[in-house]
């Protein structure tokens, strides 16, 4: 079974991409061939500062190592080591719908929230399959928010075959992780790179305190009852198990309880829970050269698993000599 993820470098991870995909992607490297990159390709349609872009992958290439993903048994790359994708993408380019793609919610909030928007916005679906099924991967593991863009790579997968009538892409099938629902960002909505509203796990325990401190809650006194919906419990369910849950959400009921004391807790657990990952990461960061190896071995398999389909591809579409 080939298993195939991927996180867009655009920011630095945060929590809501460890529980809602990169700890599941560590899970998967002993269930098939794990294959993960950090998408700085993707990252092109939101960041336009190149040294931050090399900064950024570096610093996610950290974190999944922290975490524990393990080079020898998963394949690590930078997508843009694999430039192959790019000429995949036109090929599937030319054959994706402009009504397929206008459907894209991604793309469609971001008219929506009035911010530019270029062809590559408009693309990312495309370059999205073209990443997935480079590899005839099986299963793809990614959270909710990427559903649509899965089902839109299973299309493009199903027209190419179609039109040329060959089966030269597999189907993916997704895995929506299941178990963790969206995380909430510090001011409630969805904990995003993209807004300013995260908790990153590795950050430095003051500015992690200060992040924690500014969850956003009512103004309900101390001795009311809480709200057990509200964001703060929501961040503090992901660190607790559930007889520490009932315990806290029966404190929470019966009034007495500060939003303070949950941020505390909630503080405590983050640095309990990362703190072996931190010093883990410290470690590696000290050794630069090495990240470099691993990605250019990465790469170099990566590239050698997507040969043929490329190839396959290329001559089903009558490119090149016959
Ligand atoms: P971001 O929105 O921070 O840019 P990405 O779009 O790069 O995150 O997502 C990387 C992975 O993390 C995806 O599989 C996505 O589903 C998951 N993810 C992102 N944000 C959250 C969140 N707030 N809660 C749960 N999972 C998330
Ligand atoms: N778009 C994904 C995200 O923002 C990242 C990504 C790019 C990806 N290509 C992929 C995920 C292929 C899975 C498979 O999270």
């Amino acid at each position: 079974m080939r298993i195939l993820s991927g996180i867009t470098s655009s920011g630095e991870c945060h929590i809501g991409n460890y529980f809602g995909a990169m700890r599941q992607h560590v899970s998967f490297q002993d269930k098939g061939e794990a294959i993960y990159f950090v998408a700085d390709y993707h990252s092109m349609t939101s960041l336009r500062d190149a040294d931050e872009r090399r900064r950024l992958v570096r610093e996610v290439v950290l974190d999944y190592l922290a975490i524990g993903l393990d080079p020898e048994r998963a394949v690590l790359y930078r997508q843009s080591d694999v430039p192959e994708v790019c000429e995949l993408t036109w090929l599937l380019t030319s054959i994706a719908p402009m009504g397929l793609l206008e459907r894209s919610h991604a793309y469609k909030d971001k008219v929506a929230q009035g911010l530019p928007t270029d062809h590559g916005l408009f693309a990312y679906p495309v370059l999205m399959a073209a990443d997935i099924l480079i590899y005839n991967s099986d299963i793809v593991p990614v959270g909710q928010d990427q559903k649509q863009h899965l089902e839109m790579a299973r299309d493009m997968a199903q027209r190419f075959n179609h039109v040329y009538e060959r089966e030269v892409f597999k189907l993916p099938e997704p895995h929506i992780l299941e178990g963790v629902a969206v995380v909430p960002g510090v001011d409630g909505r969805k904990m995003s790179k993209s807004y300013d509203n995260t908790l990153r796990m590795f950050w430095p325990q003051k500015r992690l305190k200060k992040a924690v401190m500014s969850i956003v809650t009512d103004s309900t006194p101390v001795e009311a009852p809480k709200d057990t919906k509200a964001n703060v419990f929501a961040l503090w369910s992901l660190f607790a198990n559930a007889e520490e849950k009932k315990q806290m959400f029966e404190r929470a009921e019966a009034g007495g309880l500060g939003y303070g004391d949950v941020k505390k807790d909630l503080l405590a657990r983050i640095l309990e829970t990362f703190g072996p990952m931190r010093e883990k990461r410290e470690e590696l960061a000290k050794h630069p050269d090495d990240l470099e190896d691993i990605l250019a071995s990465g790469a170099a398999r990566a590239r050698t698993l997507g040969a043929p389909v490329v190839a396959a591809a290329r001559d089903a579409a009558g490119l090149g000599p016959a």
